[in-house]
């Protein structure tokens, strides 16, 4: 019988502990004998408090909120693009929750490194759960899922001796002409969010928007911060901070909903019919360029605000579990082929993260009607069961009262395809056009904080992968590749005489060159 009063301590079996300070012994000495059941409990829990960490975005911070849909895109009727239910109609709440992310280092690494942010929102909508896995950046590093193993690899720590290097990543990434725009953004300012409340987030990939007459458009989504604007950090401000705050981000989104200050962002989307546009010099479903915004512009389509902490982070941040397949009606895959490489796997790691029955988790679980026929696997504490399912039919057809096939919600979006199965690059690849532009488009301050950083981490760098390095940026902007040409020089000058100020400054820039994935 377990006691009457609620904070008594107990098993996981409901026995009451009485004794929680010494563990049961032959005489005072011991020793200790191996029938202690409370003590295997405690310790054998214990040993298994730790799930695998993300292979990346390790390190995440976590809030609950509200997305608020204005009903329309801009200043059309949504209806006319999508009919996904939680855009129609003007003040609809839908519940939601996010996790922000730095990629490429473990779960208590600094939050002030050189690294994209992830930006993952659930929505719980009435049709069940969306995610948008997004960053903060609006681009990629590479275009085809297959290159994403060796990418993360080059830019976590070697594997020999665990450490940093940006020899390895500049190594991949000089031979991955199409990094170079992504590399311009990373190594400017926009490289390092001053935290998770001022930063931009976008969907990155093309999906689709599907109306209900099943015709489909390509579609973008980015998240534009609202009253507490962009902020991001210089190198010299974020080593500052590093110096003694690893967890400043987390701390400043957690202080600002505890004190009520809820940050709020705008959802846009950009949109394009589905086609190949030949007119534009880069493919529309090439994730290393950005869709000029002139030309494509951000439509409004509702506002998410964040205004609640979680009250468990293992429970609520470390297991939540945010994949690009989980879509509802109305939203749609595009062809982006990274997009199709994330959706198988993000529910892949998932599964062998979280386990099998990760989605009956309370944060992963949607917050509407589930009726399944999957039964059983680890872990696994409810059945799927519909009210008056007949509990012994656990399949579909059946005539004895089981599950049954759900209405059509529209017309289906069913696009044609007439080409071989190839193994082939894209044909608009136009790897530095855009990473020109974003070169030109920068401030004078951008142009040379971006300049210092690429210096201090190519310096470390051998000479061949420093001259590819720079032949990507001359094909950028020569004036690009002309500074970082000379700063390495400067830099190699200045060197060579092995001072601790330059092993600092050596070690500083392998710390800081740390890039990322997605
Ligand atoms: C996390 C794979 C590209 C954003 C992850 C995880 C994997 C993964 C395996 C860990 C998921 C987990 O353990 O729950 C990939 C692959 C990519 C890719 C294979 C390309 C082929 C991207 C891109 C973005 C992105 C382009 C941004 C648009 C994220 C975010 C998370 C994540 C935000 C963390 C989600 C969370 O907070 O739990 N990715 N990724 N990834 N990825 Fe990617």
């Amino acid at each position: 019988m377990s006691s009457d009063n609620n904070q008594t301590l107990t098993t996981r079996q409901g026995h009451p502990v009485s004794d929680n300070q010494n563990v049961r012994t032959v005489g005072s000495r011991g020793p200790t004998t191996l029938e202690n059941y409370p003590f295997i409990e405690k310790i054998t829990h214990f040993d298994r408090e730790r799930i695998p960490e993300r292979v990346v975005h390790a390190r995440g911070a976590g809030a609950h909120g509200v997305f608020e849909a204005y009903g329309k895109v801009g200043d059309e009727p949504i209806a006319k693009y999508t009919r996904a239910k939680l855009f129609q109609e003007a003040g609809k709440q839908t519940p939601l929750f996010v996790r922000f992310s730095t990629v490429v280092h473990g779960g208590h690494s600094p939050e002030t490194l050189r690294d994209p942010r992830g930006f993952a929102v659930k929505f719980y909508t009435e049709d069940g759960n969306w995610d948008l896995v997004g960053n903060n950046l609006k681009i990629f590093f590479i275009r085809d899922p297959l290159k994403f193993p060796d990418m993360v690899h080059s830019f976590k720590p070697d594997p020999v001796n665990n450490l940093n290097d940006p020899e390895r990543m500049f190594d991949f990434l000089s031979l991955t002409p199409e990094a170079t725009h992504m590399v311009t953004f990373l190594f400017s300012p926009w490289g390092i969010p001053a935290n998770y409340r001022q930063m931009q987030g976008s969907g990155v990939n093309t999906y689709k928007w599907v109306n209900s007459e099943g015709v489909g458009v390509l579609v973008k989504y980015h998240w534009e911060p609202l009253k507490q604007g962009i902020k991001n950090l210089l190198q010299k401000d974020a080593e500052k901070i590093q110096a003694t705050h690893t967890e400043h981000a987390t701390q400043d989104l957690y202080d600002a909903i505890e004190r009520g200050d809820y940050p709020e962002w705008e959802l846009c989307v950009q949109i394009m019919s589905d086609d190949e546009h030949p007119e534009l010099d880069f493919d529309p479903l090439d994730p290393t360029k950005l869709w000029p915004p002139e030309q494509f512009p951000f439509l409004k389509v509702g506002k998410m605000t964040l205004n609640r902490n979680p009250q468990n982070y293992f429970n609520e941040v470390e297991q939540s579990a945010f994949g690009t397949g989980v879509l509802v009606d109305g939203l749609d895959f595009s062809d982006d082929k990274m997009l199709q490489g994330r959706t198988l796997s993000y529910s892949d790691t998932q599964r062998y993260r979280v386990g099998a029955n990760y989605l009956q988790l309370p944060i992963n679980a949607p917050k509407t009607h589930v009726a399944t026929n999957q039964r059983d696997g680890q872990m696994e504490y409810k059945v799927d069961l519909a009210p008056g399912q007949n509990p012994h039919v656990n399949y579909e057809p059946s005539s004895l009262g089981g599950l049954k096939e759900a209405p059509k919600a529209g017309k289906d979006h069913e696009p044609h395809y007439d080409a071989s199965l190839v193994r082939q690059r894209i044909e608009r690849t136009n790897d530095f056009g855009q990473a020109g532009d974003t070169y030109r488009a920068f401030e004078d301050w951008e142009r040379d904080e971006l300049i210092e950083n690429l210096v201090g981490a190519l310096k470390v760098c051998k000479p061949d992968i420093r001259e590819r390095m720079i032949g990507y940026f001359t094909q950028a902007d020569a004036d690009y590749g002309r500074r970082v040409a000379e700063g390495l020089k400067h830099a190699d000058a200045q060197g060579g005489s092995g001072s601790a100020d330059e092993a600092q400054a050596s070690q500083y820039a392998k710390d800081n060159a740390r890039g990322t994935d997605g």
